[in-house]
């Protein structure tokens, strides 16, 4: 496996790999502390092709002010040897000025989109992400980018960017990877106390009620919102940034749940901001629902 730190270095290694005409490159950006959630997208980009990229970088311009930045965990060491274990080719570890150089002004936004639902709170999040995805993607050259339904906004963004920009890269979106008791796994988990720990299940039941109700024929969102937050509420440890039952093709609120929908959450465990989200179905069944990609 190739470990490769500079944007230069990588441009003269991907010389030497199969154009797209050839054979897939596939690449999953990451932000390191690599866990199951991200392996699942690696093993993916593996039954796809044996030429597979990983970066990781911690990118600074997605972190809002008073945002966990500096405490964001780094973990290099094992975040490569868990990749070598996996059949990944190479893994670009650029640093923040190679990225970013003195004089950096250029960013890319998927206008309106990008203050929806996450947005809200996090300004310019996601104008940070369209951007580091972007630079990768013109670094990395990838032909398949793989991405986590864990994030969905940032999934929908970058699609909408890609089809918009018309990037050669088709963008394929991989299931939540969950604890044994649904909790979403998340590089920030780490940041929770035991109490929080069990306390942040209340995402994952929440979900889990409103598919329930729209299995038993609730089509009405606000009633399913009101409810969820009630349910959220009851639990003292959690505090509510937002929960939204959007159109996954816009990130509109509907009101009536006619077709489907992504139902997604936010909330503060103490400190701690984690976020969820399930796709609904309400003309099937929620049950295959429960881990549908977007
Ligand atoms: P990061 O949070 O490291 O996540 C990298 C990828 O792993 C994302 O596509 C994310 O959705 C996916 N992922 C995280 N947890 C997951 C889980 N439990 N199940 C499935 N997939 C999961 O997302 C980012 O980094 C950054 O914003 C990035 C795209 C790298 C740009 O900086």
């Amino acid at each position: 496996m190739e470990i490769i730190r500079s944007i230069e270095a990588f441009k003269s290694f991907r010389t030497g790999w199969p154009s797209s005409n050839t054979a897939d490159l596939c690449f999953v950006p990451t932000m390191g502390a690599l866990h199951s959630g991200h392996l699942s997208l690696v093993e993916e980009a593996r039954k796809f092709s044996q030429y597979v990229v990983v970066s990781i970088f911690v990118n600074p311009t997605q972190f809002g002010q008073g945002e966990d930045y500096e405490e964001y965990p780094r973990q290099m060491k094992k975040d490569i040897d868990q990749l070598k274990n996996l059949g990944v080719g190479a893994v670009f570890i650029p640093c923040d000025n190679q990225m970013y150089p003195l004089g950096y002004r250029t960013n890319v936004l998927v206008e309106k989109w990008e203050r929806r639902l996450c947005g809200h709170s996090r300004p310019n999040h996601f104008r940070g992400v369209t951007t580091v995805v972007l630079k990768l993607f013109n670094i990395v050259r990838p032909t398949v980018a793989f991405f986590g339904q864990k994030d969905a906004q940032q999934a929908i963004l970058i699609n909408r960017m890609t089809e918009d920009l018309n990037l050669d890269v088709e963008i394929f979106v991989c299931p939540i990877i969950r604890e044994k008791d649904g909790l979403a796994i998340s590089s920030r988990n780490r940041y929770l106390s035991a109490q929080e720990r069990q306390a942040a299940v209340v995402l994952f039941r929440t979900l889990n009620w409103a598919i329930q109700q729209v299995d038993r024929g609730e089509r009405k969102v606000k009633v399913l919102v009101n409810e969820m937050k009630k349910k959220i509420k009851a639990e003292p440890l959690a505090h509510l940034d937002y929960v939204s039952i959007v159109d996954p093709n816009d990130l509109k609120p509907i009101l009536r749940l006619n077709r489907t929908a992504l139902l997604a959450l936010a909330v503060f465990i103490g400190k701690t901001r984690l976020i969820d989200n399930t796709i609904l179905l309400p003309e099937k069944s929620s049950s295959v629902s429960k881990e549908s990609v977007l």
